[in-house]
């Protein structure tokens, strides 16, 4: 009885194993070929440091984004000047001579788009101070972060 059941068990398990092999071996031939595939975004060829001197940029957005915030939740609106104008134009002024040539040009108005809002937005901080205007603003320069994200990513580690 106990080894019949055994029997029976081995048989599932060799089924099993046979479809599970079946299955595998339709699957893309090689993860490149997978990611194509899975990832529309345009890809931008850069080398280390550039890609490395882009990144740091973006971390630096995300850093302006959080000061703002933390300046508008503690209702101190002109907190959230300084964090804003980190993100400002005057960061394009280190950026590596190389890297405009090798950036797309929609890649090019959205990051100029994105620093000219910082600015635009500390600017509101530190005179009106409107809270409401404030968050208005961060919307439209998050919309533009998810547009670039949805359309491009770096190649160059
Ligand atoms: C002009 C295009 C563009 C804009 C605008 C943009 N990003 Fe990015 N960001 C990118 C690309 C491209 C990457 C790399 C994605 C990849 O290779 O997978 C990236 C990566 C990042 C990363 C990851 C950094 C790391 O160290 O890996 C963060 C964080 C980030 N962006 C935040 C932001 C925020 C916040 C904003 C808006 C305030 C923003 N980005 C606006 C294009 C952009």
């Amino acid at each position: 009885m106990a080894s019949t059941s055994r029997i029976i068990a081995s048989s599932i398990l060799t089924i099993a194993l046979t479809i599970g092999l079946a299955v595998f071996s339709l699957a893309p031939p090689s993860p490149a070929t997978a990611q194509d595939v899975s990832d529309p975004r345009q890809e931008i060829k850069l080398d280390p440091a550039e890609r490395a001197f882009v990144l740091a940029e973006m971390r630096g957005f995300l850093q302006s984004v959080e000061g703002v915030i933390g300046a508008l939740a503690a209702d101190r609106v002109a907190d959230a000047q300084p964090s804003a104008a980190k993100s400002g134009m005057r960061v394009m002024h280190s950026v590596p001579p190389t890297l405009p040539t090798k950036l797309p040009k929609e890649f090019m108005m959205m990051g100029r788009a994105t620093h000219q809002a910082f600015d635009a937005l500390a600017e509101e901080a530190a005179s009106m101070g409107d809270k409401t205007a404030v968050l208005k603003q961060l919307e439209t320069i998050l919309n533009t972060c998810n547009t670039c994200h949805s359309s491009y990513r770096l190649s160059g580690r």
